[in-house]
């Protein structure tokens, strides 16, 4: 079945990207199980990543080539979503962004990944940083504050998937105890 077919035949929900309730019947696993699940599988995307010096090589999956390797049982989630692909070469990073209103999921898959989280509060500021190796999986809400960067010595490659689907990104700086927003870039426009 080509790409363009599963995509037609995926379902659409209105509510897409919209976090798994307490009812039973609803299966839905959210972006941690799509980025876990398609990490589980990289061998089949492994090849189409690239790695360039020049700056962070990303690519967006498309949704039906995505449908092509998850189980069919994942395609509803898969419809609220979008999943890209990310390499990093060493010192390679992102500057202090959120996601704007979409929530999602990384999950690296080669090399090692440090996420320095930072949250902006009544108290002020609090930072935490966590090292991430392949295999590990971070989830996320909206507005979301982070920077990911390879502190290793080899590549890393990361999966990346958001519901709904990413449309803009604002970036920060730390200044005076808070976080001060210096830019948004915007899906369509930036990317
Ligand atoms: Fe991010």
């Amino acid at each position: 079945m080509s790409s363009s077919t599963l995509l037609s035949r995926l379902p659409r929900r209105p509510d897409g990207g919209r976090p798994p309730t307490d009812d039973p019947t609803d299966r839905r696993t959210g972006a941690a199980g799509l980025a876990a699940a398609l990490a589980a599988v990289s061998d089949r995307w492994l090849p189409l990543v690239d790695y360039r010096s020049t700056s962070r090589w990303t690519h967006l999956l498309p949704t039906g080539d995505a449908a092509s390797l998850l189980d069919p049982d994942l395609h509803d989630d898969l419809a609220g979503a979008q999943v890209w692909l990310l390499s990093w070469l060493p010192s390679q990073g992102t500057p202090l962004h959120d996601h704007a209103a979409s929530a999602g999921a990384f999950a690296v898959v080669r090399g090692t990944l440090t996420e320095r989280v930072v949250a902006a509060g009544s108290g002020g500021i609090r930072e935490s940083a966590n090292g991430l190796t392949g295999g590990r999986v971070r989830h996320f809400g909206p507005h979301y504050v982070h920077q990911v960067t390879n502190l290793g010595a080899d590549p890393a490659v990361s999966v990346h998937v958001y519901t709904p689907g990413l449309r803009a990104m604002n970036t920060y700086r730390i200044e005076a105890g808070a976080l001060v927003r210096t830019g948004t870039e915007r899906a369509g426009v930036d990317w």
